[in-house]
C-alpha cells in the first residue's frame, strides 16, 4: 500500500504516520501538509526516506493533490483547522481547508479512483445534555455549534455525496477529544500542563463543568487503521474510549499529577455557545470490524502525556507565547 496522509505533521496526523509506520512495515506513506502554525516537521523526524516522503504543500492546490493521488492507493485525510476558539475569531481559513481542502480530495480520488479514509469528530453531532442517557451514534442528527464544527459537518456531507452520486470509495470516521504527545498547546490538556511548566496557573473556561470524552490518540490511530483495512465504503465509524470527564476534573487531576495544589487554577471566560457534552457510542466499529482500546486507564494515559510536555519543553516553547497572547486578548 502507498498512502497519502494529508495533515500529517498536525497532532492526530503525525500519531498515525508512527502508528503505521510501526504497524505495517511494507507500506510507503506520503505527507501532505501545509505547516501552518498546528503542522511541525519536528513531529516526523527520524522515518526512513525509503518508506516515507513528506511534500509541503496546500490540500486545496488542485494539481499537486491530483499528481500525489494519481501516484498513490488510498488517501487518509486529516488535514484541518482544527481549533474550535480560533473559528470564533476568524472562521475564513476553516471553510478554505475544511471545505474546499475536502473537495479537492474527493475530485482527485474520483478522477482516479482511489479509496478515500475522511477523519471528522463528533461535534458534528452538536452537544448532549450533562444528564442525557444517550450518546452520539451514527444515527445522530447532524447539528454542528462552532464555525470549526460546521466546517466539518460541512466535510462530511461533501463525502457523503461524492459516495452517492459519483460512487467515490470513501469512508468517515467521527471520533472524540484525543490527548497525547505532539498535540498544538492552544489545546486544553497541553495548555494546563504547559502553564504549570512556566509556572502559571491552569485556565478552566466558564464552570467547568463541560464534559468531553477522552480517547489516547494511538486508539484513535488503530481505529483508523482498521476502517481502512475493513470498512465498508460509504459507511461511518464513530471512534471513542468511553472516557467521559468533566473539564474541571481533569484541570484538577493534571494539577494532583504535577504534585500542586489541585484548587490552584484561575476561571477565565467562557467559550461563547460551549458544547456542554459529547459521548461515542463506538458499538458498531467494536462489533462490526472488532477494534478495541488499547488507554482504558485516564489517569496512567494522562500521566505518561504530562511527563512528555515536562521532557519535551524545546517541542512546545517556540508556540507557546504567541499562543498566550492570543488567549489573552480574549480574557482567556
Ligand atoms: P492539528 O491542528 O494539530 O493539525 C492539522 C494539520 O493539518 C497541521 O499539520 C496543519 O499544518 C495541516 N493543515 C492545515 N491546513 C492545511 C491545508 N490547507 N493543507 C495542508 N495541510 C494543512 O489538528 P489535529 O488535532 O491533529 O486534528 C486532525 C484531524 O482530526 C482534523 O481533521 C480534526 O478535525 C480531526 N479530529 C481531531 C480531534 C482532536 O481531539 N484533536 C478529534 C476528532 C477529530
Ligand atoms: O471532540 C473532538 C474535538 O475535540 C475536535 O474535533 C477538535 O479538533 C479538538 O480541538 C477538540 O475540541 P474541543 O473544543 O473539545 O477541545 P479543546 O482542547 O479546545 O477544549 C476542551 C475543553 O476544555 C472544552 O470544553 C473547552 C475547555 N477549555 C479549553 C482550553 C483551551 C478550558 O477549559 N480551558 C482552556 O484553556
Amino acid at each position: 500500500m502507498n498512502i497519502i496522509v494529508t495533515g500529517g505533521a498536525g497532532f492526530i496526523g503525525s500519531n498515525f504516520v508512527h502508528y503505521v509506520y510501526r504497524e505495517r512495515p511494507d507500506w510507503h506513506i506520503t505527507v501532505l501538509d501545509a505547516l501552518t502554525y498546528a503542522g511541525n516537521r519536528a513531529n516526523l523526524e527520524g522515518l526512513d526516506p525509503a518508506r516515507f516522503t513528506f511534500v509541503e504543500g496546500n490540500i486545496t492546490d488542485a494539481a499537486l493533490v491530483d499528481r500525489l493521488v494519481a501516484e498513490n492507493d488510498a488517501v487518509v485525510h486529516y488535514a484541518a483547522e482544527s481549533h474550535n476558539d480560533n473559528s470564533l475569531q476568524n472562521p475564513r481559513p476553516f471553510l478554505d481547508t475544511n471545505i474546499i481542502g475536502t473537495y479537492t480530495i474527493l475530485e482527485a480520488v474520483r478522477k482516479h479512483g482511489k479509496r478515500l479514509h475522511h477523519i471528522s469528530t463528533d461535534e458534528v453531532y452538536g452537544d448532549l445534555e450533562l444528564d442525557d442517557p444517550n450518546r452520539f451514534t451514527e444515527n445522530t442528527a447532524y447539528n454542528p455549534s462552532s464555525p470549526y464544527s460546521a466546517t466539518k459537518a460541512g466535510s462530511d456531507l461533501l463525502v457523503r455525496a461524492w459516495v452517492r452520486s459519483f460512487g467515490v470509495m470513501a469512508t468517515i470516521s467521527n471520533c472524540s477529544n484525543n490527548y497525547g504527545p505532539y498535540q498544538h498547546v492552544e489545546k486544553f490538556i497541553p495548555r494546563q500542563v504547559t502553564e504549570i511548566l512556566e509556572g502559571r496557573r491552569p485556565k478552566l473556561y466558564g464552570t467547568g463543568e463541560q464534559v468531553r470524552d477522552w480517547i489516547h490518540t494511538e486508539d484513535h490511530s488503530s481505529a483508523v487503521l482498521t476502517i481502512l483495512e475493513k470498512g465498508v465504503s460509504g459507511e461511518t465509524y464513530l471512534i471513542g474510549a468511553d472516557g467521559e470527564k468533566d473539564n474541571k476534573s481533569v484541570i484538577e487531576l493534571i494539577l494532583k499529577l504535577t504534585g500542586q495544589d489541585p484548587t490552584a487554577y484561575d476561571h477565565v471566560n467562557d467559550r461563547p455557545g460551549h458544547d456542554m457534552r459529547y459521548a461515542i457510542d463506538s458499538t458498531k466499529l467494536r462489533t462490526e470490524l472488532g477494534w478495541r482500546p488499547h488507554y482504558t486507564d485516564f489517569e496512567a494515559g494522562l500521566k505518561v502525556t504530562l511527563d512528555w510536555y515536562k521532557d519535551n519543553q524545546a517541542w512546545w516553547k517556540p508556540q507557546k507565547e504567541a499562543t498566550e497572547t492570543k488567549y489573552k486578548v480574549q480574557g482567556q
